[in-house]
């Protein structure tokens, strides 16, 4: 055991180089995650934001499993977990749960919510499954569900109750860290404040760390510690939340907030505005030479077509990959 370890520093998650092409035999390969990097404590909630396409829910899927990595490595508390035998790999899938947008895509639509909920972990208990009913009667009082709609089927319930039940359904296993894939993108913005007001509660109660996923930087910044930003399947820019949204080193990260000016608080705003970003991001299947944000950068230079720039950490914990972020910064 490492020194990190014994003194209870190494991070929950460890995503290093973490790469995931799809396809390529008789098509181009598109490489939607290339090199990706970060870390998550327990307790902590590292938001990630991106445009559609830049490959969050790929990081995702590559996190739980459900997407094999093509290069790259996924440590939780130090071990590598895909490339173990099958106990290693069975542990792992219940300490890191998904939930996605839809909560349909967790919900048995002709089962009772309370039966979805036990399942994943009757799945684990096997024999013993009948234990599993107790635990996700918990985990749906946890949420807030009331035992008067556990037998309910999804169709039966709100939006907002649905996303609740597929958290319980989540949470059932005990996980130490939940992914959560856009989960609010689609409720109204006071069930959003809901659901985020509920994870944060459990992450309070349960000690959960998250990452938490959606494009909408203002439900981020209300819930992430620290922000990691991504285009084109790489990290443009990580850094603690406060710092991320107010003193950007990333001229993509200054473009979203400029796209979202809501997201940033009265007490970050400077009165400077950068330019809002225009165009189209690149298809993954061929990107720009150098740096992937060129072809939409109002700073680029012909450095930034012939180098890619490295990912560098420009203050303590705060990392950017851009040639000029403390131009940017300054
Ligand atoms: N199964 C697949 N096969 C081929 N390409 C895929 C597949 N899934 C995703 N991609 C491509 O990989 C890239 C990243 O997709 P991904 O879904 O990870 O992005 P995202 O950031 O989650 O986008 P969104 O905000 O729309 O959910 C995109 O170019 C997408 O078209
Ligand atoms: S490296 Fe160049 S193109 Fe890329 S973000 Fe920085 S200034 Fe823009
Ligand atoms: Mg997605």
């Amino acid at each position: 055991m490492t020194m990190a370890a014994l003194n209870g520093s190494l991070p929950l998650l460890s995503v290093a180089d973490l790469s995931v092409r799809y396809g390529g035999r008789g098509t181009s390969p598109v490489h939607a995650v290339n090199g990706v990097t970060f870390t998550i404590s327990k307790g902590e909630t590292l938001g990630l934001i991106g445009e559609s396409g830049s490959g969050k829910s790929t990081v995702a899927r590559a996190v739980v499993g459900l997407q094999p990595a093509t290069a790259g490595s996924i440590r939780l508390k130090g071990v590598e977990v895909w490339n173990q035998d099958a106990a290693s790999q069975r542990a792992a899938r219940s300490s890191v749960q998904i939930v996605f947008q839809n909560a349909n895509e967790a919900l048995d639509p002709r089962a009772s919510i309370a039966v979805s909920v036990s399942e994943p972990l009757a799945r684990r208990l096997l024999r013993r499954s009948s234990q599993a009913a107790e635990p996700a009667r918990r985990a749906l009082e946890l949420v807030g569900l009331q035992p008067s709609l556990h037998e309910r089927l999804p169709r039966e319930l709100s939006g907002g109750q649905r996303q609740r039940a597929s958290i319980a359904r989540a949470l059932v296993t005990s996980p130490e860290l939940i992914i959560c894939d856009e989960i609010v993108s689609a409720l109204d913005v006071s069930v959003q404040a809901e659901i985020i007001n509920l994870l944060i509660d459990l992450k309070q109660a349960q000690g959960i760390s998250y990452l938490f996923i959606s494009h909408d930087l203002g439900v981020v910044s209300n819930i992430a510690d620290r922000i990691a930003v991504m285009y084109l399947g790489r990290l443009a820019e990580i850094g603690r939340s406060e710092t991320v949204i107010s003193r950007p080193a990333h001229p993509y990260t200054r473009a979203l907030l400029a796209s979202q000016p809501q997201a940033i608080s009265r007490r970050h705003r400077t009165g400077e505005k950068p330019a809002v970003l225009s165009g189209a991001i690149p298809s993954p299947a061929s990107p720009p030479s150098g740096c992937y944000f060129r072809t939409r950068c109002p700073m680029a230079v012909e450095l930034c077509a012939e180098q890619p720039p490295e990912f560098r950490e420009i203050h303590p914990g705060h990392w950017a990959a851009c040639h000029f972020a403390e131009a940017v910064l300054s």
